[in-house]
This record gives C-alpha cells, structure tokens and sequence, in this order.
C-alpha cells in the first residue's frame, strides 16, 4: 500500500479537493486483526496456525447423491469431484496430544479445488460455536490474555464467562463426549446457517453435519491416556489401507428462516430429531503433503453458486479476512 502523507490532508480539503480515504494501515486495528492478533499471541507468535495448529492433509472424494440436485444448481453437487481435507485438533499448539478432550477435532474441505465447482467448508466436531460474534470472540480472547505476571488472570476469565453463559456450550458439548478415536470416528458440523438454491429459484435453509460412515468412534479417558502423542493420522491411512469406512455422509439437516437468525452459539430448536438429506458423501483416499492445504487458506465464505453463507452475519463474513490475515503471519 503506497504511503500516504496524513499530514497533507487538511490542507487538500482547504484546496476544496477531494480528501482521499485514509488507508487501513492510519487506523486503528479492526475487530478482526485485534483477534488474529490476539490468537497469536495466545498461542506463543509461533509459525503455525493459532488455530487447528496441528493437522494433516488428506486427498477426498465428494460424491454427490441425486437428491442434492432438486436442492441445489451449485456445481459442487453437480458430479463427482476430487476434494482436500486437512482434519486437525484444535488450538494454538502444534505439538497438542491428539487425545486432548478439552480442544475440538477441525475438517477443512476442499471440493473440486481446480474446477468449477470449488468450495470450502472449515468444520468442527461441534453443532455451536463457542462465541456468536466478532465482538464476544475478541473479548473471549482478550480475557485470557496474560497480565503483567505473565499469567492469565483466573478472576477476569470467571467474570467474562459469568457475563457471557453461552460461551460455555461448545466446551460443556465437548466435555459430555468421549475423545474421538478417529478423525473419521466423530461428526463435524459446519456450524452456521446455509441456504441451498436450486435451478428453478427455489431455497432451502440448511445446516450441514458430516456423520462418519463406520459409526461413532470413542475412547474412555483411560484409552486416551495410553494414546502415542500422534495416533490420529496413522489411524487414518491404517483405516484406508485395510478398506475399512473411511468417510462421511455429507447430511443436510433442514431448516427455516427463523432457525437462520439463532446464535452460533445455540442449536436449533430439536436440532438432532430434524429431517435431512444426505446430499453427499465424502471419502478420504490417502494421505497428502501438508504443503497442499498450508500454501493456501481454507475459506469457508468460498461457495459455487447455488450455496451460499449467511452473508449477513458477521462471525461468517470475518473468518475469509481473519484466515487471510493468519496466513500471512504463520510461515
Ligand atoms: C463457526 C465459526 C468457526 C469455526 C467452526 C472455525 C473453525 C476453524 C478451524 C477448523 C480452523 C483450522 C483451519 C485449517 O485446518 O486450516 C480455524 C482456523 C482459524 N480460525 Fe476459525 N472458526 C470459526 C470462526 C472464526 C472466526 C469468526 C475467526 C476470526 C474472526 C476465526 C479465526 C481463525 C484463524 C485466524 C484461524 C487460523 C487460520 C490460518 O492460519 O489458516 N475463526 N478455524
């Protein structure tokens, strides 16, 4: 960005010229940069994701069944398409033991990555969100930040927590399930509202949750305890190369507009005894270098069209921005 002398400004107006927008770098940081920030700094400013720190990336397979197309004209759910997964486990921590409970599992997806059909979805082992909006997420993090000790201050967690209930309820979800044995052990959500349109006009909202083929697959705390660090990618490819269910089924739970306008932090009304769709399936071929899911971010605001976000919610919108920035301060 050209440098721009703020300075010369008043004198421009007095000229009855044009005042140029003053760039982004003169003001001060959005509500987005202040969480990227804040993310790495919890997370030690080290060269890694500050968020899903610890991932693999697979080669995919989305299938789409034909029940997709009188839901959608995307062209994701058109034909079969090679697709990108990177599953992690959450958190700023690259070294993070993979039977952690307290952190969430992560699904990034990739469909079609250089066809028509390109989309993303960036996914946790969750229905909620842990915050409902930029704002709650930056004063979540904040919070947490460490004080002049050097540590975080357990009393001003408390009254963050105090004030703000709902951000308990992706932890207490996590909490009351057992440790996913498998990163294909354990369903993912895409959390937000989504609505489906398909070629005659017609729109569907819908929340997606990527159930595993082969079943729920948990650990008690005592298997977890005698888990190697790193057990979770080579339970994958052994999965794959024994022919056992490696994938999801790609299921659309139906929704309403009132159900669109709900918190990321709350379920919808009856959520698990909706109706849904299986508009896919999603089966992991094999592993992939990382390279391939770490030279370009997943954006989950990346749809064909026929699929769309909730473009007016800001927790939705802000994650492109926020995953743009971090890409930038990670390597
Ligand atoms: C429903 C909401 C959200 C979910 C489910 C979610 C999930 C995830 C997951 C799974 C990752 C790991 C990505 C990967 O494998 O490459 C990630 C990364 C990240 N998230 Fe989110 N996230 C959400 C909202 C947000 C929001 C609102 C922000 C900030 C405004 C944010 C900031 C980040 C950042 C900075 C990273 C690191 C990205 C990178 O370096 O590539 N997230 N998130």
């Amino acid at each position: 960005m050209p440098f721009l002398h703020t300075a010369r400004l008043p004198a421009l107006a007095l000229l009855g010229l044009a005042m140029p927008a003053l760039p982004a770098m003169a003001q001060s940081p959005s509500t987005t940069e202040s969480i990227v920030e804040s993310m790495r700094t919890l997370s030690g400013k080290q060269k890694a994701r500050p968020s899903g720190a610890k991932g693999q990336c697979f080669t995919a397979r989305f299938t789409p069944t034909p029940e997709a197309r009188a839901l959608t004209k995307s062209a994701a759910f058109a034909k079969e398409s090679a697709a990108i997964v990177r599953f992690s486990v959450g958190g700023g921590n690259p070294k993070v033991a993979d039977a952690t409970k307290t952190v969430n599992r992560g699904l990034s997806l990739r469909i079609d990555p250089n066809g028509p059909g390109q989309s993303e979805f960036v996914m946790v082992n969750a229905p909620v969100n842990f915050v409902k909006s930029p704002e709650q997420m930056l004063a979540f993090l904040q919070a947490r930040l460490p004080g002049a000790d050097g540590k975080p201050d357990a009393a001003r967690i408390k009254a963050f927590t105090d004030a703000n209930p709902e951000t308990t309820n992706q932890g207490k979800f996590l909490a009351g399930r057992p440790v996913p044995a498998s990163w294909v052990g354990v369903s993912y959500w895409a959390i937000h509202p989504y609505t489906f349109t398909n070629a005659q006009g017609a729109k569907q909202v819908v929340k997606f949750r990527f159930a595993p083929q082969g079943g729920e697959a948990g650990l008690t705390d005592d298997e977890a305890k005698a888990k190697p660090a790193d057990f979770l990618a080579a339970e994958l490819t052994g999965r794959i190369a024994a022919k056992q269910p490696a994938g999801f089924d790609v299921l659309a739970v139906l929704g309403t507009a009132e159900d669109a306008k709900l918190p990321a932090t709350q379920q919808w009304p009856d959520e698990d005894k909706r109706p849904s769709v299986r508009v896919a399936t999603l089966t992991i071929a094999g592993l992939e270098k990382n390279e391939t899911c770490d030279g370009q971010f997943f954006d989950p605001t990346n749809l064909a069209d026929g699929l769309a976000g909730p473009t007016d919610d800001p927790l939705f919108t802000q994650r492109q921005p926020a995953y743009a920035i971090s890409i930038t301060q990670r390597f």
